[in-house]
């Protein structure tokens, strides 16, 4: 099982702006959120690592289980989080340490990783990510697409049951996009859990096993990629058509 989500409600003080939402994908599926601005889409997808708690509902993640009922301890979310990697628009990457020192501190700090075994694994990712020769670059010599890419090296080092995208290919050019199109793709296929947001119908349709759309807080449509060439909602057909 993958991630599965019954009938989730989050506020933001008096505003819901979650309603009901029930999802479900399996293993290594790779789930597209679409809606408009202000839909609840980064809401949704914070809530699946625990950045932001539901008030309501169950959901159950990296093979946890979580009653938002019953909030979990501060330990069995900080293990949840490990299991469930995000990889933010705004890379976050530590300016102050090279490629290779951005990649390998959370193994050492959090998982306790040797420093050489951290180091081997993070050159092997590297490579992975067609970032081979950037260990000993700074985060700042980077482009756009090198960062972004770096971002997502970083998330894999820790082993990461699912990944968590919010607009990853926003600002980027479409060739770079189509590189993180096919990083998501190999992923997928070592059996890594997606779950990403985006704006960009294209984008989406080439790395969506599953789709779900939103409007205001709640699931309008939630489909397989099929969705894209027949969607079942005059919503989503005209969101498809915008
Ligand atoms: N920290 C917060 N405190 C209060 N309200 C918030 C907070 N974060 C989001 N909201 C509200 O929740 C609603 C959903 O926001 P969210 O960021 O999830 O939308 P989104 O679908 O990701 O939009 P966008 O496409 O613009 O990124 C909006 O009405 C927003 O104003
Ligand atoms: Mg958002």
């Amino acid at each position: 099982m993958g991630i599965q989500l019954h009938k989730v409600n989050k506020f933001y003080g008096q505003h819901q702006v979650l309603h009901d939402i029930n999802l479900s994908c399996e293993k290594g599926d790779t789930l597209v959120l679409l809606g408009p601005s202000g839909a609840g889409k980064s809401s949704l997808l914070r809530i699946l690592n625990l950045l932001e708690v539901a008030e309501q509902g169950t959901m159950h993640i990296a093979q946890t289980d979580v009653d938002f009922a019953n909030p979990l301890s501060d330990q069995a979310a900080m293990n949840l989080r490990r299991k469930v990697g995000m990889v933010f628009q705004q890379y976050n990457l530590w300016p102050h340490k090279t490629v290779l020192g951005n990649l390998i501190e959370a193994p050492i700090k959090v998982l306790g990783m040797n420093k050489a075994d951290a180091t081997t694994r993070a050159q092997t990712i590297l490579q992975q990510l067609h970032l081979g020769d950037k260990a000993d670059a700074w985060p700042i010599q980077l482009s756009g697409g090198q960062q972004q890419r770096v971002a997502i090296a970083r998330a894999l080092m820790m082993h990461p049951d699912t990944l968590l995208f919010d607009e990853p290919t926003a600002a980027l050019d479409p060739e770079i996009t189509n590189q993180v199109v096919s990083i998501i793709k190999e992923l997928s296929s070592t059996g890594i859990t997606q779950v990403i947001v985006t704006h960009e119908v294209d984008f989406a349709r080439k790395v969506a096993s599953h789709v779900l759309y939103l409007e205001q807080g709640k699931v309008v449509e939630f489909g397989t990629r099929e969705a894209f060439d027949n969607p079942q909602t005059p919503q989503f057909a005209a969101y498809l058509n915008h």
